[in-house]
């Protein structure tokens, strides 16, 4: 039996008795759209609803969940595959109780671990399925390799875009890139858009209609409109303070705006097929250690 296949099984085992949690995960094709804003919100805005929510800040470059809660964890997920942390020493609690774990260099030192570690860190990941009803990823923007390596892996996306033409051209080619990759499955993933920092309602409406016609037509994909945040000059300003929005500003127009998503992502429609932070991640190893296995024998 091959590691992937080891892991396979260990999975399967496990989450026969486990509980898994819901994975939201947050991106877009240009940078600087909303995502953290949108994922630290989501996140506060969830656990007021009465769920447990962990946030996961899987874009490694800059450490901007950090920024935006005012806070610094001591130890990242790379920490627990490699380093013997716990779980609950790499989560930090934010405010209003949610929890925080920085991804590290984790996420790209995957395919890095040897067996031990890939059984190790699978255990863990299952621990955490258990100890969040949702976990919101919040990843880089892209095509970058590392960030589509998650969103294939996701089965719950959240697209963010702006009116800016480059967003929406972004956007566009973030789903094309992800389309053309294998194990990306169509009919598993539902990919959710949000029209951030429109003018108005129907602003927003327009840009998800524009943004679908084209991706149903090309692409064959068909997302859902999530809904819109207007332009709030206040999502900067709680940026500044270091407090998201909804807790610095609850009753602004992009405070609203966000509690109004969350309601919407637990309307009672929500589909439970859940292969919890658990598949994602065991998905995500799979695919690298192909990759790294078809990069030897091509090199043989
Ligand atoms: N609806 C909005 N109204 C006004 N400003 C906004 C809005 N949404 C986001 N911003 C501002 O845009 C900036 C970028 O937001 P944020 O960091 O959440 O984007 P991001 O997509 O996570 O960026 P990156 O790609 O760098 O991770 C922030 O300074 C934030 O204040
Ligand atoms: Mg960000």
């Amino acid at each position: 039996m091959d590691q992937a296949e080891q892991l396979r099984m260990l999975v399967k085992q496990q989450e026969r008795k486990m509980p898994t949690a819901r994975v939201i995960t947050v991106t877009s094709g240009k940078g600087g759209v909303g995502k953290t804003s949108i994922a630290v919100n989501l996140a506060i805005q969830i656990q007021r609803m009465g769920k447990r929510v962990i946030v996961l800040d899987a874009d490694f470059g800059l450490a901007n969940i950090e920024v935006m809660l005012g806070i610094r964890p001591q130890y990242n997920l790379a920490d627990l595959m490699f380093r013997g942390k716990s779980l609950s020493e790499i989560i930090t609690k934010g405010p209003e109780d949610i929890g925080f774990i920085s991804g590290g260099s984790g996420i790209q030192e995957l395919a890095r671990m040897t067996k031990e570690q890939v059984m190790y860190l699978t255990q863990k990941l299952v621990e955490l399925d258990s100890m969040a009803d949702v976990i919101i990823v919040d990843t880089g923007a892209g095509i970058a390799d590392n960030v589509l390596e998650f969103v294939t892996a996701s089965s719950e996306v959240l697209l963010v875009a702006t009116p800016e033409p480059t967003s929406i051209t972004d956007a566009y080619a973030l789903l094309k890139a992800l389309n053309k990759r294998a194990g990306f499955k169509r009919e598993n993933t539902s990919i959710k858009m949000i029209s951030n920092r429109v003018n108005s309602e129907a602003e927003g409406r327009n840009l998800y209609e524009k943004m679908s016609i084209v991706v149903d037509k090309f692409l064959n994909i068909q997302p859902e409109f999530l809904g819109m945040i207007p332009q709030d000059d206040l999502i900067s300003k709680a940026v500044m303070i270091q407090k998201p929005i909804t807790v610095a500003y609850p009753n602004s127009a992009a405070a609203k705006a966000l509690m109004a998503i969350a309601a919407k992502l637990y309307d009672g429609t929500e589909q439970d097929v859940k292969k919890g932070i658990t598949g994602l991640f065991s998905d995500m190893i799979r695919t690298k250690f192909r990759k790294a296995r078809n990069k030897k024998e091509g090199e043989r």
